[in-house]
């Protein structure tokens, strides 16, 4: 899949809901409030790369907490892609780019990648393929962060060497399979020699 263009739910500024799942929902927002402010006490990132646009939310959080130089965002929906162009418009140093992050040429490596894309596949996680991807876009000096939710171990990815730099509790967050989760936590991995 290069791009897409699906059929949502809902669509609206605070949810994004497609065939049922709740693909990005704006009760994440208190979470990325703290995990952007844990990560910006870590990293003071020049080039980010943000991985899925979705409502903007990080997008903004970014922009305001890290304020990098170069903030290159890849959205794989023509839809959602139109709200980063717009987004793109208000802010110096956000390059937008339409398309499947694994396959749209990025100009690697970031300091920071921020992981957020969601599956519309269905298929399996070629994890160690994806894992050898992303390594190449944070190079040997970057660092890679995803959301973590629940109090879990982080996930495991193949090559990274993952940091948890801190577990909290946030308001309710919707899940993409309906339910809620009150934890969550403020991850980086950085890449194995
Ligand atoms: C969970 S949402 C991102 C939420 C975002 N961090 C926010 O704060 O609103 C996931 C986004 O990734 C996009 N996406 C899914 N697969 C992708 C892929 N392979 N490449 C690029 N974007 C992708 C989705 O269309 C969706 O906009």
């Amino acid at each position: 899949m290069t791009n897409t263009s699906l059929t949502f739910d809902v669509k609206t500024a605070d949810r994004l809901i497609w065939q049922g799942q709740v693909v990005m929902s704006r009760s994440e927002a208190p979470y990325f409030w703290e995990l952007f402010d844990r990560v910006a006490q870590v990293v003071r990132p020049a080039r980010v790369l943000e991985i899925g646009f979705g409502l903007g939310i990080s997008a903004d959080l970014i922009q305001r907490r890290l304020q990098p130089a170069e903030h290159h965002i890849v959205e794989i929906d023509t839809g959602i892609y139109a709200d980063l162009v717009r987004f793109a418009g208000n802010y110096r140093g956000v390059l937008a780019y339409l398309g499947d992050w694994r396959s749209v040429p990025l100009a690697a490596p970031f300091d920071l990648v921020f992981y957020d894309p969601f599956d519309y596949t269905g298929e399996p996680d070629d994890a160690v393929r994806e894992a050898g991807l992303l390594r190449r876009l944070v190079g040997k000096e970057g660092a890679l962060c995803h959301p973590h939710f629940g109090n879990g171990p982080p996930r495991v990815l193949p090559g990274f060497r993952t940091v948890v730099l801190e577990r909290f509790t946030v308001p309710e967050i919707d899940m993409a399979d309906g339910t809620n989760c009150r934890h969550a936590a403020a991850v980086l991995c950085y890449p194995e020699n």
